[in-house]
Formats: C-alpha cells, sequence, structure tokens
C-alpha cells in the first residue's frame, strides 16, 4: 500500500542564526550593514516635510544610524526617541548627539519598551525581525501609540533570496494589521533609493483605539491545520474581529470589540488536553 500523504505540512518559519542583540551588534562591528542607505529616504524625507506640529513625540525603533532622527532635529522636532538593541551602535548614536535634549536614545529591545507616542517611524525595523514577530508587532506598536497615534513609512513589497531582511506584500499587511490600525494609505513609495524603487509600500496606518489588542502565548500547537481550526475558532467568538497567529504557532494576537475573558479562551481550547494558553502582559525595559 502506498504511503499515505502528509496534508498538513508544518510550515514553521525559522532562521538558522538567532538575529539577537550578538547577532546585529556583530554586524555593526564588521561594518557590514548593507541596509544602511547613508542618508534618509526619500519617502520618508518628503513625507517629513509634510509634518508640522514640531512637539509630537516620535519614535524610531530599530533605528540603526538613523538618518530619519537627523532631519527631524534639523527641522527642528524637538521630541524624539529612539532604540535599537546594538550597543556599539548606540554608543556611536550618543557620542553623535551628545548634548542634544530634543532626542532620547535608548539601547534595548523594542519589544520590551514602554511609552507612549504621537507618531511611529517604521524604515526596515520590521523586515529585519523574524517573520514569527510580526503578530507581536502589531500589538507592541498598538500599545505604544497615544490614542488616534499614527505608524508611518516604509514596508517592502517583494520577497527576498536571502534572509534578513524578510519580505511581505500589500495583502499580508492588510490582514496583519486589520482592526488594529486603520490602514489610511499603503502605496508604491515614490522616489524610493534606486536599489528598492518599485519595492516598498508606503504606510500610514491609525491606531484604532474602540477595538482591544491583547497577545497570548499558545503552547500545544504543531501544524497550519491546527493552527487554521483554532484561529477560526477564536474568531467565532463574539466580538472578535481579527486573530493572528505566529508563524512558529507560539504566539496570538486577538482584535476584539469588547473583551474576551482568558477563560473563555481556555475553556474554547480545552477539547485538546495539549493546549495551554496564557496572556502576555508588559515586561520592563532590560537588555
Ligand atoms: C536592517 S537594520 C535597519 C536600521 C535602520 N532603520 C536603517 O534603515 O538603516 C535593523 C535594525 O534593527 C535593530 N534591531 C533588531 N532587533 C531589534 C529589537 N528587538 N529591538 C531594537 N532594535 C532591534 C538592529 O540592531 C538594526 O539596527
Amino acid at each position: 500500500m502506498e504511503p499515505q500523504k502528509n496534508q498538513e505540512q508544518c510550515c514553521t518559519v525559522k532562521c538558522d542564526v538567532p538575529l539577537n542583540q550578538d547577532y546585529w551588534n556583530s554586524r555593526y562591528q564588521q561594518n557590514d550593514t548593507g541596509w544602511d542607505l547613508g542618508e534618509i529616504s526619500g519617502p520618508i524625507k518628503n513625507w517629513i516635510d509634510t509634518l508640522e506640529d514640531k512637539n509630537q513625540s516620535i519614535l524610531i525603533p530599530g533605528c540603526g544610524n538613523t538618518y530619519e532622527a537627523q532631519y527631524l532635529l534639523e527641522k527642528g522636532f524637538k521630541n524624539i526617541t529612539v532604540i535599537d538593541i546594538a550597543p556599539v551602535l548606540v554608543e556611536d548614536l550618543k557620542n553623535r548627539f551628545l548634548d542634544n535634549h530634543c532626542i532620547h536614545i535608548v539601547l534595548g529591545d523594542f519589544f520590551k519598551l514602554q511609552g507612549s507616542y504621537d507618531l511611529i517611524i517604521e524604515q526596515t525595523f520590521f523586515c529585519a525581525l523574524p517573520p514569527s514577530l510580526r503578530p507581536k508587532y502589531v500589538w507592541k506598536m498598538h500599545q505604544l501609540l497615544k490614542e488616534n497615534g499614527r505608524l508611518c513609512g516604509l514596508l517592502f513589497d517583494t520577497s527576498f533570496e536571502v534572509s534578513p531582511p524578510f519580505g511581505g506584500s500589500k495583502k499580508e499587511y492588510e490582514s496583519l494589521f486589520s482592526s488594529a490600525f486603520e490602514i489610511e494609505s499603503m502605496e508604491i513609495a515614490q522616489n524610493s533609493a534606486p536599489k528598492r524603487q518599485n519595492q516598498e509600500l508606503f504606510i500610514e496606518f491609525k491606531k484604532n483605539s474602540q477595538n482591544l489588542v491583547n497577545f497570548y502565548q499558545i503552547q500545544g500547537i504543531t501544524c497550519s491545520g491546527c493552527m487554521k481550526t483554532v484561529t477560526g475558532k477564536i474568531m467565532e467568538l463574539q466580538g472578535a474581529k481579527n486573530v493572528q497567529m505566529s508563524s512558529d504557532f507560539s504566539e496570538i494576537l486577538l482584535v476584539s470589540e469588547k473583551e474576551i475573558s482568558l477563560t473563555i479562551l481556555q475553556e474554547l481550547l480545552s477539547y485538546d488536553k495539549k493546549y495551554n494558553i496564557e496572556k502576555v502582559d508588559n515586561l520592563p525595559l532590560t537588555l
């Protein structure tokens, strides 16, 4: 008898090398920074030129050499925070912006940052993260923005043979950010750097403060079939608007128009004893 084909292949996305602090720090130490444009990217520069409120609080995560912050300072913006996980880079930034009180430079993990911002600028940070962190990125961005705050900047609209960077598409972003954010615009960027021409989307996402955005760790799911079943069941709960499970099946983003208690989620998943779901709360900023 022919062996039965496995229809539900596991599809965990994993990197060979952990993209942790050591990885990014050594990229800076070795001057291996192919992502660095050496100047602010055209679409972000043009968009900054349209901003009027110089006092708004602005965050730039995974800031790298942060030509964006440099430009914001030149334009008179007064409340900028940049964060990066690579100590070598951050030390350099602290020297570069010495005694400038308009910029706050943080060494740390974005996912542990606490704060509240009017605007967050995305520039090759999302694509540097393992794709399994994408639902967590949406949760954290929502948490860090003030009411009506915006996440703006560039996301790739292409795929890559070697990663990082990790690619993506408009369709994927629509599904990922839906209900947690209102997608005000997401179009192919004009004026991109030559090697990124027609490959990046300029995004303006407004925080949707009407909906609750919660994040959970889940254990026991091992394949895409179970993932679909579980996310489908959660979506059927009253008030659920969007459910995204991480590609390694370990985390869930739940956007809902009303509170869905942990007990309800635990009861829903109790049909399989392997499953365990717990809510994730904030962690203090530490390295
Ligand atoms: C591809 S580089 C982009 C740097 C910069 N935005 C640019 O466009 O030149 C990604 C950056 O994210 C930083 N990074 C990676 N993971 C991070 C994390 N969890 N928290 C904060 N920064 C992180 C890296 O150290 C690196 O500087």
